[in-house]
C-alpha cells in the first residue's frame, strides 16, 4: 500500500508499506530518519507518530506498553498517535497520511 508521510521538516512525501513490515520498518526503508533508539521494543517513544483521524481506525488497537509509553508523553501524544513499532500492517491505511513526531 502505500502512505503519505509528513517528515520532521512538514515536507510530505510518499511511502511503500509492505504487509510484513510494521509502520516503522516501512519508514526506515522508506528513508524516514526515525530514532528508534530501543530497537522497536516500546520502550523509547522516538518513533511515535500521528496517523490521520480517518485512517485511524483501521489499525488494531495499541498495545498495553505502547498505552502506558504514549501517556509518559503525553504533552504531545494525541488520540491519534500511535508508536510506529507497535503498528502493524493493514490494507485499510492504504492512502492514509503519517505525521512524524516533531524533533526527530
Ligand atoms: Fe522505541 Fe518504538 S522504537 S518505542
Amino acid at each position: 500500500i502505500n502512505i503519505n508521510v509528513i517528515d520532521e521538516n512538514g515536507e510530505e512525501r510518499s511511502a511503500e508499506w509492505h504487509e510484513d513490515q510494521t509502520l516503522l520498518e516501512a519508514l526506515l526503508a522508506n528513508q524516514f530518519p526515525v530514532l528508534a533508539t530501543c530497537g522497536g521494543n516500546a520502550s523509547c517513544a522516538t518513533c511515535h507518530a500521528y496517523i490521520d483521524p480517518e485512517h485511524f481506525a483501521s489499525l488494531g488497537e495499541r498495545t498495553e506498553a505502547e498505552e502506558d509509553l504514549l501517556d509518559m508523553v503525553d504533552d504531545i501524544s494525541n488520540e491519534y498517535s500511535r508508536l510506529s513499532c507497535q503498528t502493524e500492517f493493514t490494507e485499510g491505511m492504504d492512502g492514509a497520511t503519517v505525521t512524524l513526531k516533531p524533533g526527530m
